[in-house]
């Protein structure tokens, strides 16, 4: 499918618009004297959320700023940073710690060592500063729009990034950087792990998902030309059909991803589960363990895949123009898919 001049036109700009006026170097290079700073010293300007150095302070004096930054919050942009909550362009809601250490310990479980992290700031902090802790052999690449953490990665750790038309603000640099980390140890033991705005087209989304994966191909020196760069795509059910429809070996895990910061999407009160974000793979299902801490017994997966598989037959006869039998509740899911015509922007 192709996307049209129009909306071409309006990403280029919007890539030109957004361009920032300082470089990453520049940044990487205040972040150096930032930390030779006594705690005592260490200010972060909420309202133009940037690091202050001694000599930017006059400027700042009426500014909200928060005083003392630790190392550790200096680990954890993601904290210290406000969300970005524009539904369109940003929409940065951020993982639930818990469903942040189910993501990381699966990737670890499954043996991976390098994580591609497209638009999952909090994975890649919570790598970064493992990997700082401790003897952690897991590494990360943050690709994300927010330039704000171009303050506190290295452009071998973060390159500013749009996920709606593949565009590396940093230029070749930016972009042979993120080859190189695909095409390490030959491609093998990376995965792609992305968790895009929900307002986001799909189209455009798989459109660059597949030129990240298409880099990652060109690593493959060894035959195996039929194979796909790992991917966990997190998003909403409801789109489904839509990540099928570009992705045919993909399939939805059970997982139910909880944010912190989204009213509707967040752990309930009740204890009830009601997040609609699911992890779409191109692992095989049953690689993929779900935490028994967290509820996820085998009965009730094998339970929800049972109704899944209801409906998928319930759907396929009614195509079919066969006789439906129409179950008396039917559940969310199903009314859902009946709602996800459009993709949103
Ligand atoms: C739904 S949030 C996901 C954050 C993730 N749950 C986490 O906690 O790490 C969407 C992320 O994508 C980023 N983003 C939004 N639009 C983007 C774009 N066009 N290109 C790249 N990243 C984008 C946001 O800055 C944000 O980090
Ligand atoms: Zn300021």
């Amino acid at each position: 499918m192709l996307v049209s001049e129009t909306r071409l036109a309006a990403r280029e700009e919007y890539n030109r618009n957004h361009q920032p006026s300082i470089t990453h170097r520049q940044n990487v290079d205040r972040y150096k004297n930032f930390v030779l700073l006594p705690l005592s010293k260490r200010r972060f300007c909420q309202e133009c959320q940037q690091l202050l150095l001694p000599t930017e302070w006059e400027k700042h004096s009426d500014h909200q700023f928060l005083c003392n930054i630790t190392t550790t919050q200096l680990k954890s942009p993601s904290q210290l940073l406000y969300p970005l909550e524009n539904k369109k362009t940003n929409a940065q809601y951020l993982f639930a710690d818990r469903s942040c250490k189910f993501l990381l310990n699966l990737l670890i479980d499954l043996g991976f060592r390098r994580v591609l992290s497209v638009g999952t700031p909090r994975l890649h902090e919570m790598i970064q500063s493992k990997a700082s802790q401790e003897e952690f052999n897991v590494r990360s690449l943050l690709l994300d729009i927010d330039f704000r953490y171009s303050q506190f990665y290295t452009e071998d750790e973060f390159c500013h990034y749009n996920m709606f038309n593949h565009h590396f603000f940093g230029g070749e640099a930016a972009r042979e950087t993120c080859r190189k980390f695909l095409y390490e140890e030959n491609g093998e033991g990376v995965i792609m792990v992305t968790d895009p705005p929900f307002g986001g087209l799909v189209e455009a989304l798989a459109s660059s998902f597949k030129k990240l994966m298409a880099m990652w191909r060109e690593t493959e020196k060894e035959g195996h030309d039929n194979k796909e760069m790992p991917v966990f795509w997190i998003f909403p059910y409801f789109f489904e059909s839509r990540i099928l429809d570009f992705f045919p070996s993909f399939s939805m895990m059970d997982y139910q991803v909880d944010y912190d910061n989204h009213a509707l999407y967040k752990h309930g009160k009740t204890g009830r589960r009601q997040s609609p974000v699911r992890i779409f793979t191109n692992l095989t299902p049953s690689m993929i363990v779900l935490p028994e801490e967290e509820g996820y017994s085998d009965m009730l997966v094998l339970a929800t895949s049972t109704v899944r598989y209801a409906i998928h037959v319930h759907q396929k006869m009614a195509d079919d123009g066969n006789i439906v039998f129409f179950a008396k509740n039917v559940p969310d899911k199903k009314k859902g898919q009946k709602t996800r015509k459009r993709d949103g922007l």
